[in-house]
């Protein structure tokens, strides 16, 4: 790939761990032909053991950094560099050492529970970097960087920290803003390789979360029809029920765990066929259906058209929904049916305190979906919803569950707390929370689709 740009450059990237900022400023650099300098390559500051030895490595870090930069700039090198979070006057510091040329400071920032935060993401090929995110890292008792202090607010302009522009980049929306001027053709390089990282990132991170997923359903799968309600309610189960051709028909379960959505059909003869994440779930699949596999709902290992039905129950949240539902579609024939049925917020006015409840007691779901989002998501794929149906339910769950759940990255007892202050100021009355000793409860609302691939393909 030849260099977008020619000239000497400096790029600094800064933002808390989480804030994919690693891989941003990897594959930008890539694409505008910049050597690429990991933070780590100065020394690590990870784990220190107080205050006073933190700034210690910390300056000594920086210290190391500029020495380098200031060789590079002798050089005329274009230089991105990955520097987390560097307080203003170090970034000062580090434009300071580098001779007249562009210099530019990009700000990685993602919402504080930014579930793309948590992703464990590929940032070269020389490294793994395991994503926390950035809530947890601000309440980790073990946290000992001042985060405030760290993180300058969005007031600063770049004459104040020796660049030429600032770029604001939201990595939960992928959306970003400049500050400052920058030559028409450079910013518009620097825009095209922003973007390019970006896509890069949506079209590779196809493992969502799924690694965190897969390791929870493994050590769910012994007891994962006695934990919950929900996975074994005769009536939910029946709402998936609908009427196929008097013939043994093609099923596929997508995200079938134990197999409990494919029983009644397999029942009725119909050739149910499993697919899961997690080995170990379609393991105790294999009874309830013809055969059990082992493969992600994002590349199904099936031809097209090959299914009359295809069943998805509680699993689209895991996962990127528009493909896995894409997915879905290529693998079911003209004229075949889709079922999806999920647990949703009742109401887009609840959705967002639906969103931080189930963010800190279900950590792994990357997204919580109302009815018309799930309608919207299957019309998109190509589907035409034939038919809606309606359950709720009471779920209960044990604060000792609860408490297994809080150490995964962005929950724990503070945003637990928080959001129950929410509930118990009555701003989710549907909910019906209640606590009872060492379980609370509250009513589940569950929606289940009907929808049918199109005969024809418009
Ligand atoms: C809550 S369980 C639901 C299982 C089953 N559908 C049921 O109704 O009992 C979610 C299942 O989806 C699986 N899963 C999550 N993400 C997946 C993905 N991307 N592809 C395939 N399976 C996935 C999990 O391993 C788990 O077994």
């Amino acid at each position: 790939m030849s260099p977008l740009i020619s000239q000497p450059l400096l790029v600094l990237f800064t933002g808390l761990p989480g804030t994919l900022k690693t891989y941003i400023s990897c594959r930008f650099s890539q694409r505008l032909g910049c050597m690429w300098l990991p933070s780590f390559a100065f020394g690590n500051i990870k784990e220190p053991e107080n205050e006073n030895s933190l700034q210690i490595l910390r300056t000594t870090r920086y210290y190391r950094c500029i020495d380098t930069l200031k060789t590079l700039s002798l050089l005329s090198a274009r230089v991105v560099m990955d520097g987390g979070f560097m307080d203003p006057i170090l970034q000062h510091q580090v434009f300071a050492c580098y001779s007249a040329c562009p210099k530019l400071l990009i700000r990685c920032e993602a919402e504080p529970d930014s579930r793309l935060a948590r992703l464990r993401i590929r940032a070269s090929d020389a490294m793994d970097v395991e994503q926390a995110s950035a809530e947890s890292i601000i309440n980790s008792p073990t946290t000992k960087i001042k985060i405030d202090q760290a993180v300058p607010s969005n007031t600063e302009t770049p004459a104040e920290l020796g660049c030429d522009a600032i770029i604001h980049v939201d990595t939960t929306h992928f959306k970003w803003h400049i500050k400052g001027t920058l030559d028409a053709g450079l910013q518009e390089k620097i825009a095209f390789a922003l973007e390019h990282a970006f896509n890069e990132f949506r079209a590779t991170d196809k493992t969502f979360g799924h690694d965190a997923v897969k390791r929870n359903f493994a050590d769910l799968s012994p007891c994962y029809e006695e934990t919950t309600e929900w996975r074994t309610n005769t009536t939910l189960l029946a709402q998936l029920r609908v009427d196929l051709p008097k013939r043994a028909c093609n099923v596929l379960d997508i995200g079938s765990g134990t197999g409990l959505a494919s029983q009644w059909y397999t029942e009725q003869g119909h050739n149910c066929v499993g697919v899961d994440l997690s080995p170990q779930m379609s393991v105790r699949a294999a009874p309830r259906v013809l055969f059990s596999a082992f493969g992600s709902a994002l590349d199904l290992p099936f031809f097209d058209a090959s299914f009359d039905l295809a069943l998805i129950r509680q699993m689209l949240h895991y996962t990127e929904p528009t493909l896995a539902l894409q997915e879905t579609f290529r693998v079911v024939r003209a004229g075949g049916f889709l079922v999806v049925s999920a647990a949703i917020a009742l109401s887009d006015e609840v959705k967002p305190i639906w969103e931080e409840f189930k963010n800190v007691t279900q950590p792994l779901r990357l997204r919580v979906f109302s009815e018309a989002d799930l309608i919207k998501l299957i019309k998109q794929a190509g589907f035409a919803v034939l038919e809606t149906r309606h359950n709720n339910l009471i779920r209960s769950e044990s604060f000792d569950q609860l408490e297994h759940r809080t150490t995964a990255p962005g929950s724990g007892w503070v945003p637990f707390l928080r959001v129950m202050e929410k509930i118990f100021a009555g701003l989710a009355p549907q909910l019906e929370f209640k606590v009872n000793e060492n379980m609370f409860t509250y009513r589940q609302y569950w929606v289940t689709l009907v929808a049918q691939k199109p005969l024809v393909n418009h």
